[in-house]
């Protein structure tokens, strides 16, 4: 009995940590550059990271960028996965935000 919940909270606290571990920024990049810069860049003009380094830019915390990668992902109907949404947050995130 200990052991199973011992084994069930182990995989409650392990498998998202892991999910996030394997979240890869460069397949993030590929993803986000196809389905996501055109829009960014007809607002802000050059390369449309103004989107994310404006000074009144609206992501704050982790959270904030997964539901804001989510929310784009529907409104552009890019289809993409979870794991798929994951590397854009973490591509985002590491050239852009940089949110411990
Ligand atoms: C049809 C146009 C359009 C497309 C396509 C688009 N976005 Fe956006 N995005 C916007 C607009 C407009 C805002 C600013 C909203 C605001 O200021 O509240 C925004 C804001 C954002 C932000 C928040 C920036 C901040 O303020 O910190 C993120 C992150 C983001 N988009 C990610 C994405 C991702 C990922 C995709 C690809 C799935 C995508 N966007 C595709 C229009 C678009």
């Amino acid at each position: 009995m200990k052991l199973t919940f011992a084994t069930l909270l182990l995989a409650l606290v392990v498998a998202p940590a892991l999910a996030a571990d394997k979240s890869d920024p460069k397949i993030g990049k590929t993803l986000h550059d196809k389905s996501c810069v055109g829009c960014h860049v007809s607002k802000f003009g050059g390369d449309g990271s103004k989107m994310y380094t404006r000074p009144d830019h609206k992501v704050q915390t982790l959270d904030q960028l997964a539901a804001r990668v989510r929310a784009c992902n529907n409104n552009v109907g890019a289809h993409w996965f979870p794991e798929e949404e994951a590397h854009v947050a973490a591509y985002l995130n590491a050239t852009f935000y940089q949110i411990k």
